[in-house]
């Protein structure tokens, strides 16, 4: 019979010496009985919370419901708390400081006595973040999502977070509304606990940690006002102690096969672009050499299922009742799109997990047969424009502007943008190509949330909607549009996005994955000979570690020296 393998935590607990007094003793000031250090299994609880993070407000109570079920299942549950990232307050982005968060919670789990990890994870960033450091200190991992918010109501009519933010804001411009009807509906819209209810950044990360397996079926959906995202949690609590048990490390879960399942997941909710350069950066925490070919070759004929905002009608809450991810997940399956026999934290496969899934609202989650949109992975585009590749998200793009061609209008910073975009002297029509600079991970810095640039005023006015817009910058997972994001290298990086020029001619062909700028290699080389890189941001200090050091979007816009994993050795004494 093979020899078990001894409880990490056990380096710093079992031991009946003067440190062991130490790690004992500091333990016991409150209340610890002793026996809590008998060798069961030390289970961290990563807690996001904070005020600052208002979608993660509720994790203090969440975190009990974990608790609660770590002490059920035998376990010692220790909370500790990591950096909270909070989308809409941090500037200039949270994204910016991701790779930070991620670094916390991986030296943070590496430092201590733990031997199992639950993460608490909600508002956008939070969950990348805690995945990637996770994912580099691979210890048993279970995923807990916060879950979103109830559907916003607003004079009855149905809103969702972000979604109706910029269609209210434009509204607002283009004077339609009243800023008081403005002011009534910020409170309608953000009126329970939990992250945003639109198909964003949030619900769509969620849904990749039930997809991926690192969470339990029903993670991407269940409100964070139901009694049942308590139960989750409470479950999670006790599964995580027999994963350790079961010493079920997350690398055992982060295999291809499972980021295969989240990409074509991804495709089939709709979900954020961001996610494409989330997951790339988690894989390659895990050792998984994702790419964005993998994003285009996976999500080919994958339909989008779900009629959710920003794409289309529905909220989080709708899903969680039609039937959540696990519905998703049985169609994607039964179409043989799934790698079925990925193992997920519970010990059950995925298609175990899914098999039986019941679909309650067809309007919600339709049929493969009968999609909301046909064909709505990611599409991956190229060509000199974008030499190392681009993202746009057909389901949010308007059909007649998938193949265009338009005069370039150049906006060189965010803040140019917002200086000439309500001028009515602009040159601008609705033909136009926007075009902006310098907004991607070493530009803005940070990669923000600015790619789905506000249409010019006198545009709106007219009524127009929507236009082609390319950018190095990512956009809100809960924004839509024809929106070209992520161009690599960026123009900060001196990729060809500098070298665009006011009327120049550009082609957008997404079904030929083509992104061509009408100028010839001579007239670039011209440019470039007399580019000159932007200012620094920073001379000290995380930021100027961060240009140093991320990579590009294409490579997950993580930091260079944080790619792959170091595992969770016990480190050397402090006396
Ligand atoms: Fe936190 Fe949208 S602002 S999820």
């Amino acid at each position: 019979m093979s020899e078990k393998k001894p409880l990490r935590s056990q380096a710093w607990f079992g031991r009946q010496d003067k440190m062991g007094f130490y790690y004992r003793s500091f333990l016991k000031n409150n209340g610890t009985p002793h026996d809590q250090f008998d060798g069961r299994p030390v289970i961290g609880i990563c807690n996001t919370w904070s005020e600052l993070t208002p979608c993660n407000g509720h994790f203090r109570a969440l975190a009990e419901h974990v608790r609660t079920g770590v002490l059920e299942a035998g376990g010692y549950p220790l909370e500790f708390p990591v950096s909270s990232l909070g989308e809409v307050t941090m500037r200039p982005t949270a994204m910016l400081f991701r790779n930070l968060a991620a670094m916390d919670v991986e030296e943070a789990i590496r430092a201590h006595p733990l031997d199992g990890i639950v993460l608490l994870m909600g508002c956008d960033k939070t969950t990348p973040a805690l995945l990637m450091g996770a994912a580099s200190a691979d210890l048993p991992t279970i995923g807990v999502s916060g879950g979103p918010q109830l559907r916003g109501v607003y004079r009855g009519t149905i809103i969702g977070s972000g979604t109706n933010i910029i269609s209210m804001s434009e509204q607002l411009r283009a004077g339609e509304i009243t800023l008081e009807a403005f002011h009534e509906a910020e409170a309608a819209m953000n009126r329970s606990a939990g992250h945003c209810m639109t198909m964003g950044t949030a619900s769509s990360m969620a849904s990749m940690v039930e997809a991926l397996g690192v969470g339990l079926p029903g993670n991407a959906a269940i409100p964070a006002a139901d009694a049942r995202r308590n139960e989750l949690a409470r479950l999670a609590g006790r599964r995580i102690v027999a994963m350790v048990h079961e010493d079920q490390v997350l690398s055992s879960i982060l295999t291809r096969d499972a980021f295969e399942n989240a990409i074509r997941a991804l495709a089939a909710i709709g979900g954020s672009t961001n996610a494409v350069v989330h997951l790339i950066a988690i894989a390659r925490r895990a050792g998984i050499d994702l790419t964005l070919a993998d994003f285009d070759r996976l999500g080919r004929g994958v339909h989008c299922l779900v009629d959710l905002m920003p794409s289309g009608r529905f909220l989080m809450e709708d899903f969680y009742y039609a039937g959540g991810l696990p519905a998703v997940l049985r169609t994607l399956g039964e179409q043989g799109l799934l790698h079925r026999d990925a193992v997920t934290a519970n010990g059950r496969t995925l298609w175990d997990n899914v098999a039986e899934a019941p679909n309650w609202n067809a309007e919600v989650i339709t049929p493969f047969a009968a999609p909301f949109k046909p064909d709505a992975g990611m599409a991956i585009l190229s060509g000199n424009l974008a030499p190392d590749g681009a993202v746009i998200k057909p389901s949010a793009a308007s059909p007649e502007l998938m193949r265009h061609t338009g005069r370039a209008v150049v906006f060189e910073s965010i803040e140019a943008l917002h200086h000439a975009v309500d001028d009515d002297s602009l040159d601008i029509d609705a033909s136009c190509i926007m075009v902006l600079q310098n907004c991607g991970p070493k530009g803005y810095p940070g990669m923000a949330e600015v790619g789905n640039m506000p249409l010019p005023r006198k545009l709106l006015q007219q009524g127009v909607r929507d236009m082609v817009r390319i950018s190095d910058a990512r956009m809100s997972g809960t924004a839509y549009g024809t929106v070209v994001l992520h161009v690599a290298p960026e123009a900060a990086a001196g990729g060809p996005l500098a070298l665009v020029r006011n009327g120049d001619m550009i082609t957008l062909d997404v079904p030929a994955r083509r992104l061509h700028l009408h100028v010839d290699d001579a007239e670039l080389a011209a440019r470039r000979a007399v580019w000159q890189p932007p200012a620094p941001h920073a001379a000290r200090g995380y930021v100027k570690m961060y240009v140093d050091h991320v990579l590009q979007a294409n490579d997950g816009a993580d930091l260079d020296f944080l790619v792959g994993r170091s595992g969770a050795p016990v480190g050397r004494d402090n006396h």
